[in-house]
């Protein structure tokens, strides 16, 4: 096969994201243009504005994108783009760029799934085997994905409320520090000590299912508690007991689902998987059970167009292309039937 340039467009919540992929692992460009300055003024992300945005700065992102590939429009194999899930004013516009383009220029348009475009990162700069297991962790997302085969995914959990993500931006709201939260979390956390006592929600559930919005509440009355008895809260060991907490939870569920399946490989993905105490305890989580690791690095973890153009890389191969003129944005969308 000829070399396989993707064009890639991510603009599923607030980063206006586009790459030049060459066959799934060569990445000649990935812009990330990122809206956190507009929307920590109002502790997280307003979808209308995210949208506006996205449509402000998109042709810019897509011209910065092939100068720095150096690739011209018309050395491009095709156009792959973020169908969803994800927030839809914001899809909408990275789908309807794509459209354009690949009607326009007469290339082939690849409708792609987000979540699998944050496993497929992994891909980047090692080869995924299968069958493997990923944990995606992201503000959105909290699953653990089967993934049986060439982009054949079963999901064998899921959070039943907040996301991984979500709950630290809550819980970095009430420790009053800037959206988004979580990696200001996870720097004072390494400061504390594991002082609180905090709940582990379903931590010994017999299924791979999560819960994560008891947590935030466990921390908001701890803090009102303390107020009452005018008690001072340690922010950095409640930031400490919190991490400690959630990746509690995160590596016994990893643990017992990897016992159970028959697995190559397990992945971490998501923009949580840019966690210390996270990717430290599941290195060494894998390591005890002999069991290989993966974590892209820290750019293709939180959102970004690379990791659509790796993942574009094998739609293209099993010809799952779309009509331009029939395909649209969706907010939810199913990560199980992408190959029949
Ligand atoms: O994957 P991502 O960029 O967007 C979604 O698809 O949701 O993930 C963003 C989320 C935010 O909630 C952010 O607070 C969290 O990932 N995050 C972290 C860290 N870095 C990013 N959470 C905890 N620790 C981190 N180091
Ligand atoms: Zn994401």
């Amino acid at each position: 096969m000829n070399d396989v340039n993707i064009l890639a467009i991510e603009t599923s919540c607030d980063e206006t994201s586009i790459a030049v992929v060459k066959n799934g692992k060569d990445v000649l460009s990935n812009i990330v243009s990122s809206q956190i300055d507009t929307h920590k003024q109002y502790g997280g992300v307003v979808p209308e504005i995210a949208s506006r945005q996205h449509i402000e700065v998109i042709m810019q992102v897509l011209n910065d994108s092939l100068l720095e590939a150096d690739v011209k429009l018309a050395e491009i194999s095709a156009i792959c783009v973020t169908q969803g899930p994800g927030l839809i004013g914001s899809l909408l516009v990275g789908v309807n760029v794509a459209k354009t383009l690949s009607y326009a220029l007469n290339k082939p348009l690849i409708s792609a799934h987000h979540i699998a475009g944050h496993i497929y990162a992994s891909n980047i700069d090692a080869d995924i085997k299968y069958p493997s297991l990923a944990l995606v962790v992201s503000g959105g997302h909290t699953e653990l994905v089967y993934i049986k085969d060439e982009l054949n995914f079963e999901i064998i959990g899921t959070t039943q409320d907040d996301a991984v993500g979500e709950a630290y931006d809550k819980v970095a709201r009430q420790l009053n520090l800037e959206y988004p939260g979580g990696p200001k979390v996870d720097k004072l956390a390494q400061l504390g000590e594991d002082t609180y006592n905090l709940p582990r929600a379903m931590i010994d559930s017999d299924d791979y299912n999560f819960s994560f919005s008891g947590m935030k509440s466990a921390v908001i009355n701890l803090i009102h508690n303390a107020n009452q008895r005018g008690e001072e809260i340690i922010p950095e060991n409640l930031a400490c007991s919190f991490q400690k907490a959630v990746v509690d939870i995160l590596e016994t569920k990893s643990e017992k689902a990897i016992k159970e399946f028959s697995i190559k490989q397990f992945i971490l993905a998501g923009g949580v998987a840019g966690n210390s105490e996270l990717r430290s305890r599941m290195i060494n989580m894998a390591n005890k059970l002999g069991i290989e690791i993966l974590i892209p690095k820290m750019q293709y973890c939180t959102d970004n167009a690379a990791m659509m153009g790796a993942v574009g890389y094998y739609y293209y191969k099993n010809n799952l292309f779309e009509n331009p003129l029939l395909t649209n944005a969706k907010s939810t969308v199913n990560l199980e039937n992408i190959i029949s």
